[in-house]
């Protein structure tokens, strides 16, 4: 009677420290949650691929927005911007003559519209200001978007770069 007592005493007493080792273990593992993986190397090196994943992909996107046009335009390339022009090439001359387009000479800080013979259209004709190169930069990255009703039939320069790069060139013509 007594020997029974103890014995269930006992297993109850050690079915009481498992059930609290077990809530403890699982306490401590929603707790800290990174020590099981701390122990497995593989499963370590996995955590820090997807943080530096993370931070990678938040790089790229704070570098196209991050330094501004001027900076940008500061480190340009012109002769690069050469090769960029190719895409206006079809519309645009450099001598003074228009084309599909108004001649870019000297367009950079030129008053918006201003060719004398070229029949833009309303919107570049009414939207005055000047072709600094911000405001280059904007019209050329979406130009249907930056000025509303502009017959200017090109998609754009998406990349900061380019645009900067050909902005660079057309400031090296002078004019
Ligand atoms: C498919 C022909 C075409 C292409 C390609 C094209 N343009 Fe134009 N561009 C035009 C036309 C047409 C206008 C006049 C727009 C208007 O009057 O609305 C114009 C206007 C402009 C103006 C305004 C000029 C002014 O006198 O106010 C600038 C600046 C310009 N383009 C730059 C560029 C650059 C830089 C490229 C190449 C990245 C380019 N364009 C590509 C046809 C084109």
């Amino acid at each position: 009677m007594f020997d029974t007592m103890t014995v269930t005493k006992a297993g109850g007493a050690l079915c009481g420290a498992f059930l609290i080792f077990l809530l403890g273990k699982w306490a401590a593992e929603s707790l800290y949650h990174t020590a099981p993986a701390a122990h497995g190397g593989e499963e370590v090196a996995q955590a820090y691929t997807i943080d530096t994943g993370a931070e990678a992909g938040g790089g790229e996107a704070a570098a196209e927005e991050g330094p501004d046009f001027a900076t940008l335009l500061a480190s340009a390339d012109a002769a690069a911007g050469e090769k960029v022009f190719g895409k206006c090439k079809a519309c645009h001359k450099l001598d003074g003559s228009n084309g599909t387009g108004p001649h870019l000479d000297g367009v950079v800080n030129r008053a918006v519209g201003a060719v004398a013979g070229f029949g833009y259209s309303d919107a570049m004709a009414g939207h005055g200001g000047t072709w600094d190169p911000e405001t280059l930069s904007a019209f050329l990255e979406d130009p249907k978007g930056n000025v509303a009703g502009t017959k200017m039939s090109f998609a754009g320069l998406k990349k900061p770069e380019d645009r900067a790069n050909l902005i660079a060139y057309l400031q090296s013509l002078g004019g």
